[in-house]
């Protein structure tokens, strides 16, 4: 399969370590996909569902036990414990390779071992960056064609000497010689190991998303903001889309929320019906990577090549675009199955079907006190599949990025829309973001987290030198994006939002397109930028009045306070990595209240 000395080497050591009982180099070949799918189907992993209703598409139950990103269990093990800083769980390497390797001592014993290449952003890019995962999940081997480029081709861009991110992944449960497996093999005992110094990630015990799928948060963030801080770019949390005006012009977006606070819907909005003539195109759902050009503009990539997507609020009213990726070539994880083969999840359809199996592969009837669905249910599904996907979205060198947009999950507090008023500011917003957290990550679902830039649980490093190189990017960028800040989840007294989101926030978008234009006026609040309700268009949208958009817009002192002294907290765990200039901005906020 290749020639790559330090590959071979480190698979001959993976091999003998971890004992498995064959070996299989992937070539990511449409045969080799088909007959992986054939095994998880015998293997009892995957059910085949119905062909004329989901072509070529498969749904898995994962163990109860394994459902989400394991936050607890992921360390940044870098060379000195203030390089992962106070945000991360970190030991040293040698401890934690010590601690590691018994548990990944014959840990595939019974199982094949599979080789994948593959690549985070389009092959052949200079951008691009190439990881090879070792692992005995077939699971994973299949998701894995879906979301890089991967097998043979990958092999050839690397040659006999090209770097590559080695990823060792195991589930973490060996097959004593005649034992039955299980249809989701995983361990109680996990751990998502990354060394950034060495560029390497060790996953152990899971089999579920950003757990195993190692291109994903482990490489393509963690390791790469690493590697981007190193090198004078970044690895980011957001998705990217662009924007089409009626004349043709193209404005390109990138945003930062937390998981599961609608990035695939926001990524690929439908318009309202008012906005006649606007397009707007899909780049990516989840991870951008940027990168000052030689114009002086931001550039940006989306290094993955399908969609991890949460399942459950997924419709054909809320994101047709999400629906009509998944219709065929799609692994569902943790939905529901109905009784003629098909998928279905909570919010998939106003009437409830009459049965279903759920994802525990019990029998499920409305009213039984039951979701049907594993909250952080998912689809995994080719980006090419997206009706909306950006004809640029494979430029090597990306597209260039107008506007940055922050936002979270805020019933209280934060307004509908603001912008920085420069850099600095934009870059002070991203670091005190906070939002309701969801089911992406396991634990407490509902409680505000400060999560700066939504990367949080994906910064590879200390997070006050991490703003230290956002702020730094100012040197490196002549025309940086304008920063904005949004939350379509405001609620008013009773609980109701106070914003119908999905397709309106197109009118939000507008507005943020139109100030990148030079165009709207704004006015300047104590937070930043606004637009006044004469600004932004409200065809179709005319119930919504000055008094509806004071309320969303509402700037309350007394919840201001209480954000200001929350937002605090982050300062006394970063004190002595926080760029003065964070400190200031706070500063300035007191004072212009
Ligand atoms: C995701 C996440 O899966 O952010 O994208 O958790
Ligand atoms: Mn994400």
């Amino acid at each position: 399969m290749t020639r790559h000395d330090t590959l071979l080497q480190w698979i001959e050591e993976v091999k003998l370590l971890c004992q498995p009982d064959a070996v299989r180099w992937c070539d990511g070949s449409q045969a080799e996909y088909d007959e992986m799918c054939a095994l998880l189907v015998a293997n009892g992993t995957f059910i085949k569902l119905n062909e004329a209703k989901r072509p070529n598409s498969f749904l898995a139950r994962s163990n109860p036990n394994d459902v989400a990103r394991v936050e607890d269990r992921t360390f940044i093990c870098s060379n000195r414990k203030v390089d992962a800083g106070p945000t991360n769980n970190w030991m040293a390497p040698a401890d934690m390779k010590a601690m590691l390797r018994p548990l990944f001592s014959g840990c595939m014993k019974g199982r094949t071992m599979y080789v994948v290449p593959f690549c985070m952003g389009p092959l052949g890019s200079p951008f691009s960056v190439i990881g090879v995962e070792v692992t005995d999940s077939p699971y994973v081997v299949v998701s894995m064609k879906i979301m890089t480029r991967m097998g043979k081709p990958v092999l050839d861009q690397l040659g006999e000497g090209g770097e590559f991110v080695p990823c060792l992944h195991s589930v973490g449960k060996p097959l004593a010689p005649g034992e039955k497996d299980v249809p989701w093999p995983c361990s109680d005992t996990k751990y998502i190991v990354h060394f950034p110094e060495e560029r390497a990630i060790w996953s152990y015990g899971s089999g579920y998303g950003g757990n195993a799928l190692l291109g994903k948060k482990c490489l393509a963030l963690r390791i790469a903001s690493v590697k981007g801080r190193d090198e004078g770019w970044m690895a980011e949390h957001m998705l990217i889309s662009g924007v089409e005006s009626p004349d043709g012009r193209k404005t390109y977006v990138a945003a930062a929320f937390p998981s599961a606070c609608g990035k695939t819907n926001f990524a690929m909005l439908v318009p309202p019906p008012a906005y006649e003539g606007w397009k707007v195109t899909t780049v990516g759902d989840d991870i951008a990577w940027l990168r000052p050009g030689s114009d002086g503009r931001l550039w940006a990539t989306n290094p993955e090549a399908g969609y991890f997507g949460v399942a459950p609020g997924t419709s054909w009213t809320s994101n047709p675009n999400a629906m009509a990726s998944c219709e065929k070539n799609t692994i569902f994880t943790n939905v529901a199955l109905t009784d003629d083969g098909d998928v279905w999840w909570e919010g998939m359809t106003k009437e409830l079907p009459a049965h279903l199996i759920d994802w525990r592969g019990e029998d499920w009837t409305p009213g039984c006190g039951r979701p049907s669905s594993h909250p952080n249910s998912r689809f995994t599904a080719p980006a090419h599949q997206c009706p909306t996907i950006d004809p640029d979205w494979e430029k090597p060198e990306g597209v260039p990025i107008d506007a940055i947009i922050f936002g979270g999950r805020r019933a209280t507090t934060m307004p509908l829309v603001f912008q920085a008023f420069n850099w600095v500011h934009g870059v002070f917003l991203g670091a005190n973001m906070g939002s309701e957290t969801t089911a992406a990550a396991a634990g407490a679902v509902g409680t505000v987290r400060r999560d700066p830039m939504a990367m949080l649980p994906f910064c590879g490093y200390n997070m006050g030198d991490y703003f230290a190189h956002w702020l730094g990017m100012r040197r490196r960028v002549k025309d940086l994006p304008r920063v904005f800040h949004v939350n379509w989840f405001r609620k008013d007294a009773d609980g109701k939002f106070l914003w119908p989101g999905f397709s309106e926030n197109m009118r939000v978008l507008e507005w943020v397109v139109k100030r990148c234009r030079g165009e709207g006026r704004g006015h300047e609040t104590q937070l930043g930028w606004m637009p006044r309700y004469s600004e932004m268009t409200w065809k179709g949208m005319e119930e919504f009045g000055p008094p509806e958009f004071d309320k969303v817009m509402q700037v309350d002192i007394k919840e201001f306070r209480q954000e200001i002294l929350s937002a605090g907290e982050l300062y006394i765990d970063l004190y002595d990595h926080m760029p003065k200039e964070m400190v200031f901005q706070r500063e300035l906020l007191v004072g212009r209240f």
